[in-house]
C-alpha cells in the first residue's frame, strides 16, 4: 500500500547563512571591484553610515548587487521589478536578519524580531491588530492631540526666548510621548525634561549596538566590543525595568488602561484558541511597541519638516489647506486629519526619499527563480534597500532626487507600478503601526503649519545619522508665530480624497 506522507519541509540551519548558501549563480550578480583579502568590500566604509556607504555602492553596481564584510556575503535588491517579485508572499516571506536578529536580545520573539515560524507571531498579531483598527485609532485621537499640544507650548516658549528649536530632538519626545500615553497609559514627562529620558538613551544604545554589530566579525566581537556590550546589557537592563514598573503600575490598577494596547497585551485572549501572552512576551512586545512606535516617526516628521522649511511654496500650499479643512476649528477632530491630503503628500514624499526604516529583508520560503533570472535556494534572503527603490529613475522620472509632494496625488499614485513605495514594508509582517504613524505625523504637521513659518539655517546641509533607523543630524529650525489665520468656510472633500477605512497593516500595494 503507498504510504501518504506530508511533506514537511526540513528546518533551515540556525545562525547566519550566507549568499554563498543560496544562490547558485552568485557569479550574475555584480559586486565591487578591489576587494580586499579576508575583509571584503570595506574600502571607504565607514562605521557609522553603513546604509548610505550601500546606497553608493546601489549607484555602481545597479538593481541587485552583493557586499561582502568579513566572510559574510549579502545580497541588496533595490529594482522594482525585483523588488515586486520578492513581495510575492506565496514564493518570499520576512526574513529575520542582520539588523533585526540583532535586537533578538532586547526584543526577542515581540513582533518585530519574531521568526515567522515562532507561535507568538500569530498569537501577538491576532491580538493586537484590533488596536489599530480605524475605532481604535479615533480612541487615541484626542491623547495625540494632547500630546501634540505640549509640543507647540514647548515650541512656543522657545520662540518667545528666540532661540531655535532642536526637531529630532523635539519630535523623538513627541513621538515618545504619544505611543507611551496612548498604548500604555504612561507619561515619561519628555517636555518637562531637558535632556532626553533614559529611555530614549537606552533605545538609542540599543539600536546603535544592534547596527555597529554588522561592521565587526561575529567571533571578534566580544572582544572588539567589550565595553559596547556591557554598556548594552545595561541598556537591555534599563528597558526591562522600565516596563517591568509600567506592568505592575497597569497590574494593581487593573482595567485602568481603558483597552489600550497594554490592557490588550495583558488581558485578551486569542478569539480562536483563548490563549493568552505570556508574562515575558508581554514585556518583549511593550518594549517593541515603545521602540519600532517612535523612532521611525520622529524620524519622519523631522525630515518632512526640513523639506517643508526648505521649500517655502510647498509649506504655503500645505499650510493653505490645513486653513481650508480645519477652518477655525481649534481642536481637529479625527476625520479631519485624513482630509488634509496634500500635507500627507508631503509626508509620504518624505518617506519616499527617507524611510526612517531603511531597508527589510526577504527569504525565499522555498526554491525559487527570482524574477526568472537568479535562482534562489529555500532560505536565502535579500535586503531590500527602499531609499533606492525610491529614488529608481524609471520609477519616479529623471527628477526622482527631487522634493516633490504631487508625485502623491492620486492620479499619479494610480499610474505606478505596485510595490514601488514601501516605506513600510510588505505582506504580513508590515508596519501594524502604519495608520497609526501616517495619522499622528499628519495630525501634528497640520497643527505645526497652522501655528509658525518654519525658517532654515541658510548654512545647514543635510546630513543623515543612522542607528539601524534614520534621522536628520543637528536639524534646527527658527519659527515665527503666523500673524493671521485665514478660516474660509469648510471645504467639500471630493470622494476621490475621502480617507476610507484601511486595514492597519496592509496598504493597498499588499
Ligand atoms: C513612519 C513610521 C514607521 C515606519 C517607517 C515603519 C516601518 C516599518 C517597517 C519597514 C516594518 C517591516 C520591517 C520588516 O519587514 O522587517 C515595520 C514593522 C513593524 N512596525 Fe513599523 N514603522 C513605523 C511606525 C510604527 C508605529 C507607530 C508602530 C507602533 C505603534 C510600529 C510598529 C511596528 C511593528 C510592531 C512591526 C512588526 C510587525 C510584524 O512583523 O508583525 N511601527 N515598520
Amino acid at each position: 500500500m503507498a504510504e501518504t506522507t506530508t511533506a514537511t519541509p526540513t528546518a533551515l540551519p540556525k545562525g547566519f547563512r550566507g549568499a554563498e548558501q543560496g544562490w547558485p549563480h552568485l557569479d550574475r550578480i555584480p559586486h565591487p571591484p578591489r576587494r580586499v583579502p579576508l575583509l571584503g568590500d570595506v574600502l571607504g566604509a565607514d562605521r557609522r553610515t553603513p546604509l548610505q556607504d550601500t546606497l553608493r555602492y546601489a549607484r555602481q553596481l545597479g538593481p541587485i548587487f552583493r557586499r561582502r564584510a568579513f566572510g559574510k556575503e549579502f545580497v541588496f535588491v533595490w529594482g522594482a521589478d525585483l523588488v515586486a517579485d520578492m513581495a510575492d508572499e506565496s514564493r518570499f516571506a520576512k526574513h529575520v536578519g542582520l539588523g533585526v536578529a540583532n535586537l533578538r536580545p532586547v526584543a526577542g520573539d515581540g513582533l518585530f524580531t519574531a521568526y515567522n515560524h515562532e507561535p507568538n507571531w500569530q498569537l501577538a498579531h491576532d491580538v493586537l491588530a484590533p488596536g489599530f483598527s480605524r475605532e481604535a485609532m479615533a480612541g487615541y485621537h484626542p491623547m495625540m492631540l494632547s500630546v501634540a499640544e505640549r509640543l507647540t507650548d514647548s515650541w512656543d516658549r522657545e520662540l518667545a526666548a528666540g532661540r531655535s528649536v532642536d526637531v529630532p530632538g523635539d519630535m523623538t519626545k513627541l513621538t515618545l510621548e504619544t505611543i507611551s500615553r496612548t498604548g500604555f497609559g504612561h507619561d515619561f514627562g519628555s517636555f518637562e525634561r531637558d535632556r532626553p529620558h533614559p529611555f530614549v538613551t537606552a533605545m538609542v544604545g540599543t539600536l546603535s549596538y544592534a547596527q555597529r554589530l554588522n561592521s565587526v566579525p561575529s567571533p571578534l566581537a566580544p572582544l572588539l566590543l567589550r565595553t559596547a556590550t556591557r554598556r548594552n546589557e545595561a541598556d537591555i537592563a534599563y528597558l526591562n525595568r522600565t516596563v517591568d514598573e509600567m506592568v505592575r503600575t497597569r497590574r494593581e490598577a487593573s482595567g485602568s488602561g481603558a483597552g489600550d494596547l497594554l490592557d490588550r497585551m495583558l488581558d485578551t485572549t486569542h478569539a480562536e484558541t483563548g490563549e493568552r501572552l505570556s508574562p515575558e512576551n508581554v514585556r518583549r512586545q511593550v518594549i517593541t511597541f515603545l521602540v519600532a512606535g517612535h523612532e521611525t516617526t520622529s524620524g519622519s516628521l523631522s525630515f518632512a519638516l526640513h523639506y517643508l522649511a526648505r521649500h517655502p511654496e510647498i509649506a504655503a500650499r500645505a499650510r493653505a489647506e490645513v486653513d481650508q479643512v480645519w477652518g477655525d476649528t481649534e481642536t481637529p477632530g479625527y476625520d479631519q486629519v485624513a482630509k488634509l491630503r496634500y500635507v500627507r503628500r508631503v509626508l509620504d514624499e518624505s518617506l519616499r526619499l527617507w524611510p526612517t526604516a531603511p531597508a527589510y529583508a526577504r527569504e525565499a520560503t522555498r526554491d525559487t527563480e527570482l524574477a526568472g533570472v537568479h535562482p534562489m535556494r529555500r532560505g536565502a534572503w535579500a535586503l531590500i534597500l527602499t531609499p533606492m527603490l525610491h529614488r529608481d529613475p524609471e520609477v519616479w522620472g529623471a527628477d526622482a532626487e527631487e522634493f516633490d509632494p504631487d508625485r502623491f496625488d492620486a492620479k499619479a499614485v494610480r499610474s505606478r507600478a505596485p510595490h514601488t513605495f514601501k516605506p513600510f514594508g510588505t505582506g504580513a509582517r508590515a508596519c501594524i503601526g502604519r495608520q497609526f504613524a501616517l495619522h499622528e505625523a499628519t495630525l501634528v504637521l497640520g497643527l505645526l503649519l497652522r501655528r509658525y513659518e518654519l525658517r532654515p539655517d541658510p548654512a545647514y546641509q543635510l546630513r543623515v545619522t543612522e542607528r539601524l533607523t534614520l534621522m536628520p543630524e543637528d536639524l534646527r529650525l527658527h519659527l515665527d508665530r503666523r500673524t493671521a489665520t485665514a478660516a474660509p468656510a469648510p471645504v467639500t472633500v471630493p470622494d476621490e480624497v475621502r480617507s476610507e477605512p484601511r486595514c492597519p497593516v496592509h496598504g493597498t500595494d499588499d
